[in-house]
């Protein structure tokens, strides 16, 4: 386990992703080998950032009031997104998910020196954090600009496939959204195709959530994009109707 320190985003490493947190929260010594701070630093974010099997247990009670509706953006990086969905829309619960010390940490120093209340982290791999959440409960999910794994034999490591879609269905309540944005016109193509071929509907290319204060909430990869001149594809999409 020692070595387990930088997280790869495939693989066996990426299903760990949280494990030395969660050990050293349980009291367990850190690692000597291969020190990381950010490691170190997460211990000082106990009620803010989460692990797998935190989230597993509390689920939404992580949050100080868990009836609020709760938006998930996967793949957070450092947490722009997050801290702007919590401050502009403060009726809901918001929890930002990525794998990487750094990111979770840097996104837990920022809620914790804001004093934002609705806003959570947890490391963990996100397909392993959504299947935790009860059917039909999440209000909103947001991926925006997902590793595209552009090469053939790269694909298979695609976060957003058929039965990733499928489980996101079950969890979405009938009125929930899932918004995606990417530069990948392919992966776009794909995705939209599997969500249709499953009965979702979608919004027109540009329109926003509709229970979210309407803001942009552009990204730290999509400025790097747009900042290029290249195309995005976005989306918003409704889970099919439950019979
Ligand atoms: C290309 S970056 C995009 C970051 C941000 N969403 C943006 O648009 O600026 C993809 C992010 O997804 C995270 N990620 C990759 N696989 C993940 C997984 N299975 N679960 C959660 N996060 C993941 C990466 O660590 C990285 O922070």
């Amino acid at each position: 386990m020692q070595g387990i320190v930088r997280i790869a985003k495939d693989g066996k490493q990426m299903r760990q992703a949280g494990l030395l947190v969660e050990r050293m929260k349980k009291g367990d010594a850190a690692p000597d080998k291969h020190f990381n701070p950010y490691l170190h630093e997460a211990m000082e974010y106990g009620n803010i950032l989460f692990t797998g099997s935190e989230w597993a247990e509390k689920n939404a009670a992580v949050f100080d009031d868990a009836d609020k509706p709760l938006l998930i953006e996967i793949g957070c990086y450092m947490g722009k997104n997050v801290l702007e969905f919590a401050n502009h829309n403060s009726g809901w619960n918001v929890l930002g998910i990525d794998i990487t010390y750094k990111r979770v940490v840097k996104t837990a120093r920022k809620i914790k020196n804001l004093n934002i209340k609705n806003a959570k982290i947890l490391i963990s791999d996100a397909r392993a954090a959504i299947a935790e959440i009860p059917d039909g409960t999440l209000a909103g999910v947001c991926v925006f600009f997902p590793d595209p794994w552009p090469k053939k034999k790269q694909l298979k490591n695609r976060l957003l496939q058929g039965p990733f879609l499928e489980l996101l269905a079950r969890k979405l309540k009938p009125d929930g959204f899932f918004w995606f944005k990417t530069d990948s016109e392919d992966y776009f193509a794909n995705v939209r195709l599997t969500l249709e071929n499953q009965g979702w509907a979608e919004s027109a290319p540009d329109a926003l959530p509709d229970h979210l204060e309407p803001l942009p909430y552009t990204t730290v990869f999509e400025a790097l994009f747009t900042g290029k001149n290249l195309p995005i594809y976005r989306r918003v999409f409704l889970p099919p109707r439950k019979s």
